[in-house]
Parts: structure tokens; C-alpha cells; sequence
């Protein structure tokens, strides 16, 4: 695991930001892994600025999401894709026709879940997937107790889920209670796991997912198996782990071939 940890999350949105633009630059057609919430919006934003003014061009890229809630209509302010589009999509030049979210709305949910890993292998598997990570350790919606090996399926949300989710919809009660997710299993098989943690409500989950045993009660730490799995954090989001010093050492002294 690499772990960056920078002074706030302006700093980290930027470094993750840097690590996707390099793929997309390297690698026109790569194949790019999207989470919602908080956390990636400003590298979001830094990512649509390149674009602006750097000519960051998507137009080859394929992008799949981690996740929807069950039963929104994709212009519901809560779905997440909305979120993608308001975020994201509408402001670079990706392709509709190359953008996937798990739908939501599907009357046969196994038989879209199917059809969803099934795209990612026909579009040559993930290159880098965004992450975020909840307070309990979710990874995706792939709440505690979740299979390590777990594909993407319908699964149900924790009432700490649905708290923290609950500013989009008006109150925590009209949260849906389940959501399609890619599975820890779909996730490990992205060649980069790219994670983002800002704030000290995140703290003990990045701890317990980076330093803490390998457990599904904190799927996060499923990622002490990936190969290429890196962890960008703010001091707050950092602030339990033990061995922070060794890993900024690690950070500010790679080689220049190594550093993004
Ligand atoms: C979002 C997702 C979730 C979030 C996590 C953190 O697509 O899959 O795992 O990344 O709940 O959410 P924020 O960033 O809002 O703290």
C-alpha cells in the first residue's frame, strides 16, 4: 500500500487528481473507476479544470461508477447519476455512450449485476478506481461483513450509512435502504485502488483499513491484498495511524521515476 498523507484535503484532491490525468494522458483508453460523495469532489473539480485548460481529453475513456441507490430515478437530486453529471460528465467531453452506472431501476436486479461485471471484463477491466472509504469501512456500498470476494449485487445499507448519507434527501428516513455495488472482489480486480480520505471522521476507519487486520468487518482493509492499491489523506484522516511519519519519509523521497 502507498499512503500520501498531505496537509489538507485541497493538497490531496490534487495529488489524486495528477495520478488520474497521468493515466488518462499515458493511456488514452483507459478504463476509469468513479465513486460518489464528499470526498472526490474537488478532485473532480480539479480534473474538469484540467480539461479546461490543460485539453485533459476523456473522449476514449470508459468510465464505470461503484455504485446507485435502488429504486431512484436518474434525475433524482440523490441518484448517483445525477451527482455524475453535475459533478463530473457534463463539464468533459466522455462519452455518453461510454459512461456506466449500475441502474437502479432495473426490474431484474441479479440479471443487471450480471450485465454489469460483464461490461467491465468486455471493456477490458478497470484501470484505476476511485474510492472513497465510510466511517464504518465501507468500501463502495460494501458495508461490514461483506464477502471479501463478493461481485456486484443489491445489498443493504447500515442505519450509520444512511445517517451519513441523508443531506441529499431531505432527512435520513428517505434514504433508500439498498443500493447496487460493485463487490470487494470487482474492486480488487481494478489494477490501481485509489482512495481518499479527508477529515477526522475518517481517522479510525483509515487506520483500522491500513495498519489494522485483514477483516470483512472492515472491508477497507481487503486493499492490504491489492497490489497496487494507494491511499491519499489529509494530517485529520491520518491522524491514527501510527507509522504517518515512515509513510510522508516514504512519499517526499521517492526516486524521481516513481513520483507523479
Ligand atoms: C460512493 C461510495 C462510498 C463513499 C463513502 C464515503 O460511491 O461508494 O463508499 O465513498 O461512503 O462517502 P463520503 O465521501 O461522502 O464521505
Amino acid at each position: 500500500m502507498e499512503i500520501i498523507i498531505q496537509p489538507d484535503s485541497r493538497h490531496a484532491s490534487a495529488v489524486a487528481a495528477k495520478i488520474v490525468a497521468n493515466l488518462v494522458r499515458e493511456k488514452p483508453h483507459a478504463v476509469l473507476g468513479f465513486a460518489t460523495g464528499q470526498t472526490p469532489l474537488e478532485m473532480y473539480r480539479v480534473l474538469v479544470e484540467m480539461h479546461h485548460k490543460e485539453g485533459l481529453d476523456f473522449s476514449q475513456n470508459t468510465a464505470f461508477n461503484l455504485d446507485e441507490y435502488v429504486g431512484l430515478p436518474p434525475g433524482h437530486p440523490g441518484s448517483y447519476h445525477s451527482y455524475m453529471r453535475e459533478h463530473l460528465f457534463r463539464h468533459i467531453n466522455i462519452p455518453a455512450s461510454r459512461v456506466n452506472i449500475p441502474d437502479g431501476r432495473a426490474a431484474d436486479i441479479p440479471a443487471c449485476c450480471l450485465d454489469y461485471e460483464e461490461r467491465i471484463h468486455t471493456a477490458g477491466g478497470i484501470d484505476i478506481q476511485i474510492l472513497g472509504i465510510g466511517t464504518d469501512g465501507h468500501l463502495g456500498f460494501n458495508e461490514p461483513t461483506s464477502s471479501l470476494a463478493s461481485r456486484t449485487r443489491i445489498k443493504t445499507l447500515t442505519a450509520g450509512t444512511r445517517r451519513d448519507n441523508a443531506a441529499l434527501f431531505g432527512g435520513e428516513d428517505n434514504v433508500p435502504h439498498h443500493v447496487i455495488t460493485m463487490g470487494l472482489g470487482t474492486i480488487m480486480d481494478c489494477r490501481v485502488c485509489l482512495l481518499l480520505a479527508f477529515g477526522k471522521k475518517k481517522a479510525q476507519a483509515v487506520a483500522a483499513a491500513v495498519e489494522g487486520p485483514l477483516t470483512a468487518m472492515i472491508p477497507a482493509s481487503v486493499l492490504q491484498m491489492h497490489p497496487r492499491a494507494i491511499f491519499v489523506l489529509d494530517e485529520d484522516a491520518a491522524s491514527h495511524l501510527t507509522r504517518a511519519d515512515y509513510y510522508k519519509w516514504v512519499y517526499e523521497n521517492k526516486p524521481d521515476w516513481q513520483k507523479y
